[in-house]
């Protein structure tokens, strides 16, 4: 694979052309994804939940995210490899700068972090200081307390004008991909529309740019639990590389997901 970077999605966005990705947390199945021309792979801090089985993402670590990005690297030299900034790594503008740089020094092409508006300034700094930025919107899992669950976010119509404007704020600050969770799929495709920069989405329905998805959904191997908006590609294929290459082909193809993995 031809090594991938933001520019090639900026130019994917303009042309119309979907694009999978997927998280990835070691060099083994990172060797996989990249042999199938993932064009973009995520260190996410699910890892605490598919990886290390807690009940959720706030006991990982920045020393966790950085080590599994190395890993990653490893396998697939040329992705866009974004790394999830874990819970607390962020909290102040500094903090961010420090956790920034160590993924970044791990491999990382791009930091991806939890939040609306309250960030601009964090993605003012990172970005002015040479590191992209991701922007994770809606159902924002180190939020779950607040949230009081993994809950649909943007379903009510203040909720959904927030995450538009927050989408729009963290743009003009310098995010350069937007990541949409969970919310109502005529939300994000409104997201889609405006935003310049790549928009991608997770239970986020078809209308997105790209399509993220946690690798142990789509083999349907994740402990204990099976998101409505996914499939489990393996159980279509019953073959790993297989399934990898029909998630990817049915993502631009703009037929994952359909009408049975999207939220209303
Ligand atoms: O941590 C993660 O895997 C994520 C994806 C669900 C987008 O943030």
């Amino acid at each position: 694979m031809k090594k991938v970077t933001i520019s090639d999605l900026m130019k994917w966005k303009q042309e119309g052309r979907k694009f999978a990705t997927s998280t990835a947390y070691d060099a083994s199945f990172a060797q996989l994804f990249e042999s199938e021309e993932m064009p973009v792979l995520l260190v996410g801090d699910s890892l605490g939940m598919v990886l290390h089985g807690a009940p959720d993402t706030l006991p990982v670590t920045i020393e966790d995210i950085a080590y599994h990005t190395r890993c990653v690297r490893a396998g697939s030299p040329n992705c866009l490899l974004m790394a999830d900034m874990p819970f607390m790594s962020y909290a102040t503008p500094e903090q961010a700068c420090d956790s920034a740089a160590k993924l970044m020094r791990a491999g990382a092409n791009m930091v991806k972090i939890e939040g609306g508006d309250w960030l601009v300034d964090t993605v003012k700094v990172l970005t002015q200081r040479a590191v992209p930025v991701c922007a994770h919107l809606g159902l924002t899992p180190q939020s779950v307390h607040i949230f009081g669950g993994f809950k649909v976010q943007g379903r009510e119509q203040d909720k959904a004008e927030r995450i538009v404007r927050d989408a729009i704020a963290l743009q003009e600050a310098g995010a350069q991909i937007i990541l949409l969770e969970c919310v109502p799929r005529e939300l994000a495709a409104r997201i889609t529309d405006i935003c310049d920069v790549p928009v991608i989405g997770i239970g986020a329905g078809n209308a997105t740019d790209g399509q993220i998805l946690v690798m142990h959904d789509m083999f349907g191997i994740s402990a204990n639990y099976m998101p409505k908006f996914s499939k489990n590609f393996l159980a279509e294929t019953g073959d790993l590389r297989k399934a990898v290459a029909m998630y990817k082909d049915e993502v631009e193809r703009g037929t994952f997901p359909s009408q049975a993995h999207t939220i209303a």
